[in-house]
């Protein structure tokens, strides 16, 4: 699977500035750092049509991206990162959850997690979040490359123990790794699914 044409659409702090509501949305979300402008990258086989660095806090706005001319993907902030997020209130900010709450077209959220560790507060408190509006969720373990399979197996694992103590079920779920190129088919594929549907 390839994405032929990736581009750069426009960059907002008010979800209501976004395109057209006229094709299907997907955003990608996580705790700053964990890879999320690295993982569209690599799905869309470009250096740096998202913006990536090695401090967090990076991507600060709402990013469009139009795929193929068929679907939107979203390059959203990170959250619980103290620096970005003391200004706001509910710790990843009001700009993303009415972003997130008000989108028509946002068919699923995939929310990005270090596979490398154990579940974290501000991950759980967003997962929290999403459940409570009842919003579409999938999950991605960034980083892979980073440790053995084993180790991401178990904390996934640990992960999933930590999510049905509120979650009636597991969200489908990938492994990927930006540095390896991993995890990009199923990602991709899950999408073209839900494109059709
Ligand atoms: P913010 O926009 O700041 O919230 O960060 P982000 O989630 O967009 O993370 P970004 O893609 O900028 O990556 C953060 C750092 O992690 C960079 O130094 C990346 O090179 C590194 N990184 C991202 N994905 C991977 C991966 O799969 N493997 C490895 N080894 N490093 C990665
Ligand atoms: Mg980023």
């Amino acid at each position: 699977k390839r994405i032929k044409n990736a581009e750069f659409i426009i960059s907002n702090t008010d979800y209501k500035k976004s395109p057209e509501t006229n094709l299907p949305e997907y955003a990608f979300i996580g705790r700053s750092n964990v890879g999320k402008s690295s993982l569209i990258n690599m799905l869309t086989d470009r250096k740096s049509l998202a913006k990536t660095s090695s401090r967090p806090g990076k991507t600060q706005l709402i990013n469009h991206f139009l795929m193929d001319e068929k679907w939107y993907l979203v390059d959203l902030p990170g959250y619980g990162y103290a620096k970005v997020s003391k200004k706001t209130n509910e710790g990843w900010g009001k700009m993303i959850s009415d972003y997130l709450k008000n989108r028509e077209n946002l068919v699923c959220i995939f929310v990005l997690i270090d596979s490398r560790l154990p579940p974290q507060k501000a991950d759980v408190e967003f997962l929290d979040f999403i459940g409570k509006n009842g919003l579409p969720l999938s999950l991605i373990f960034t980083k892979a490359d980073k440790q053995s399979l084993n180790k991401t197996n178990q904390n996934v694992a640990v992960f999933k123990k930590k999510m049905l103590s509120s979650w009636e079920e597991f969200p489908p779920y990938f492994v990927s790794s930006a540095e390896k190129k991993t995890g990009k088919e199923e990602i991709l594929s899950i999408i073209e699914q839900m494109n059709i549907a």
